[in-house]
């Protein structure tokens, strides 16, 4: 008895756990910033955290190999540079821990034909990318499904954009554990509450994209002060002049958004703060607060990037971590699937 009750006691104790990760497809916008990446630095609080740099999903379409290494470099040192504590967290690079491909396998024998063909995102890749629809791009939602189920998450961090694929992991998870018992944990999207929605800065009703032709559109995370402080004196307005929260003024909804988001005011808060101030000035606060915001996780990815050994320690820690995890639930997986496992 004694023994139950303790168990019973661990189990309520336990952390929830939570996994995201994230494609080295470029520096992140401010959007992916304000919108996803920050509110993974305060989860860690609250939960037991896992976060992987995506290089296997980025293969889908392709990469230049000299620049994709790169970008693993940079987006694994920006994990850093944003304040994820790898004391606390386990941060990875998912190409290093085999278990993901292993286990996409075993995955993707559970994942239907009929339910791939429906993810909104395969059909927006493959007719942006009509000369090379491949098994990968088809298959992708097999292998976040094997990131995400091989840490047992209760919850997955993501945009609206990657809920389906999220809802395609429970429905696997659940098919799965009914044809072999209980394996998987069956995750739940965690859709991040108030978390800030970023628009272009040349066109508000669009959402900010790093692959926006035009420059002016978005911040870079690696955008220099002045480059900041000009895209924002260039955003898109209206006619008025009075800051306030309304229906037709989406690009000053944007920057009282944007603003909102870094300084904890409300709408309402902010308008006052701007009562009797023009546009000019609102931007030049908007832009500055953003600066501000950037500066220290620059410095520190300016540090982070120049030290490759530093990062490819990191790297080997957090790959060794993450494999001791993932082996024992592939193994699991596999037993259970009667392979002989050895
Ligand atoms: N597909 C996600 C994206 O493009 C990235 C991703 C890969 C992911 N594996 C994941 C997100 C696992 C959450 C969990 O944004």
């Amino acid at each position: 008895m004694e023994n139950a009750k303790d168990s019973i006691e661990v189990v309520a104790e336990r952390k929830k756990r939570a996994l995201s990760c994230i494609q080295p497809t470029g520096i992140p916008t401010l959007g992916n910033y304000l919108g996803a990446m920050r509110n993974w630095v305060g989860m860690q609080d609250e939960m037991d955290c896992a976060f992987a740099v995506a290089d296997l999903h980025a293969i889908t379409v392709r990469q230049d190999p000299a620049q994709f290494k790169k970008q693993i470099y940079e987006m694994f040192a920006l994990l850093l540079a944003i304040g994820l504590d790898p004391d606390r967290t386990l941060l990875f690079v998912q190409s290093q821990v085999p278990a993901h491909s292993e286990m996409t396998w075993l995955l993707a024998c559970h994942t239907q034909f009929g339910e791939l063909t429906r993810m909104t995102q395969f059909k927006d890749k493959a007719s942006k990318h009509a000369d090379n629809i491949n098994l990968g791009l088809f298959a992708y939602p097999s292998l976040m499904a094997a990131d995400i189920l091989l840490y047992q998450p209760d919850y997955v961090p993501v945009g609206a954009d990657q809920k389906q694929h999220v809802e395609l992991t429970r429905d696997i998870a659940e098919r799965f554990n009914n044809l072999y018992g209980k394996v998987f944990t069956i995750p739940k999207p965690y859709i991040i509450k108030n978390a800030a929605r970023v628009r272009s800065l040349q066109d508000p009703t669009k959402k900010m994209s790093k692959s926006d032709a035009n420059q002016n559109a978005y911040i870079s995370l690696k955008d220099d002060p002045d480059t900041i402080v000009r895209k924002f004196r260039r955003a898109v307005t209206d006619s008025e002049s009075r800051v306030y929260y309304g229906e037709g003024k989406d690009g000053i909804n944007n920057l009282l958004e944007i603003y909102s988001a870094i300084t904890g005011l409300s709408f309402e808060q902010i308008e006052q703060e701007f009562d009797g101030k023009g546009y000019g000035e609102f931007k030049t606060a908007v832009a500055e607060a953003v600066v501000d915001t950037l500066r220290p996780i620059q410095q520190k990815f300016g540090e982070l990037i120049k030290d490759r050994p530093y990062l490819e320690k990191m790297m080997a820690e957090g790959a060794g971590r993450a494999a001791a995890v993932a082996k024992r639930t592939l193994d699991k997986a596999l037993k259970k699937m009667g392979f002989v496992v050895m």
